[in-house]
């Protein structure tokens, strides 16, 4: 059986894919907790807690056929205030580690997590071919991963690293993010909780919202593909993008307990993304890529499986 280190393997999208494929692969999830939470994997799976930036964590786990990296500081709202010297290290650290470690630990190829946020509000739709200018210290990260992928990948051609431009992930294992979750999951919370969820201005502002299936998918079938990859990147996205005042809608149908969201005026000034939606033409043609959760599905999904005890302390009113 080949054998998958998962980086952030305890958090959100880790641990979807970690549960996905662990009758596949040899999975081993290796996390910080400083999110994730064990809780997240199922049983059978490997757990190590250790640090990404760390080599003798990572010398824990053995020589590996791939990597796939998700840990580092995974939204933009966490680069604030005091959140900045240790976003921008722990981030950058960690991926620059992770590459050394795999190359010189048998890794065919790495693949990890980029960002939609990259766009920022570029038309749509968001194409890879598109010039980005990242609007936030999140996106230079990330940017960063892309230029970084490309140089080391010169020098190192025999090992494939591949970044992911993940659009607006939601789905299960997600309450450990707390109010950095998505804006789905963060509005199931409310409702459960008879709190009124909070929109920012009149709610058109659209997102590719993906079920992290899907995401999981893309990753999975980069791993498997016999293509040479090179140090490219993918969209992973629907293709499709629904307004956040269409989810409030939604899920006050769903919840039907006389909770209404309500509208304030958008604190966020600037950059603030209006639409996202994803062009998938790229990782449809090149790796076989096909999105499969229809969102009224993953919604049902989410409000069916509603996991109160596991849920922190969140406000839909906080910055996203
Ligand atoms: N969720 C989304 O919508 C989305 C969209 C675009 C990109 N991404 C990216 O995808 C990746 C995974 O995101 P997620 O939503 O699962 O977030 P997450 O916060 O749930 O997962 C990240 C995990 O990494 C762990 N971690 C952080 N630093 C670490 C370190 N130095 N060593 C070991 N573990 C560490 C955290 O404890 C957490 O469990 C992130 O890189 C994020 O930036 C996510």
């Amino acid at each position: 059986m080949e054998k998958i280190l998962v980086t952030g393997g305890a958090g959100f999208i880790g641990s979807n894919f970690c549960n996905i494929n662990k009758d596949k692969y040899e999975i081993i999830a290796l996390d910080n907790l400083f999110l994730g939470d064990e809780k997240n994997l199922d049983p059978e799976i490997k757990f190590i807690k250790g640090d990404a930036c760390n080599l003798e964590d990572l010398d824990k786990v053995g020589p590996v056929d791939y990597v796939v990296h998700l840990a580092g500081t995974s939204s933009a709202p966490m680069f604030m205030g005091d959140g900045l010297i240790d976003g921008y290290v722990n981030s950058i650290q960690s991926f620059i580690t992770v590459l050394e470690w795999a190359r010189k630990n048998g890794a065919k190829r790495v693949l990890y997590a980029s960002t939609s946020s990259l766009y920022g509000n570029n038309p749509l739709p968001l194409v890879e071919t598109q010039e980005v200018t990242p609007i936030n210290h999140y996106a230079v990260t990330k940017r960063t991963y892309e230029y970084s992928s490309k140089c080391y990948n010169k020098v190192f051609p025999e090992m494939d690293i591949i970044g992911f431009r993940f659009m607006s992930v939601y789905g299960p294992n997600e309450e450990a993010k707390g109010k950095f979750a998505n804006l789905i999951s963060q509005f199931c919370w409310d409702f459960a909780r008879e709190k009124v969820p909070v929109i920012y201005g009149d709610g058109d502002q659209t997102r590719d919202f993906t079920n992290v299936r899907d995401v999981v998918q893309g990753l999975t079938l980069a791993i498997e593909t016999d293509k040479k990859l090179g140090a490219d990147v993918f969209n992973i996205g629907t293709g499709y993008s629904v307004s956040v005042k269409e989810i409030a809608d939604a899920l006050e149908k769903a919840f039907d307990n006389g909770i209404q969201a309500k509208h304030i005026p958008n604190p966020v000034k600037e950059d603030y993304v209006m639409g996202q939606h994803a062009d998938i033409s790229k990782i449809k043609k090149v790796l076989g890529y096909e999105p499969k959760i229809k969102l009224e599905d993953g919604i049902k999904e989410q409000v069916e499986n509603l996991r109160m005890d596991r849920i922190r302390e969140t406000s839909s009113d906080e910055l996203r």
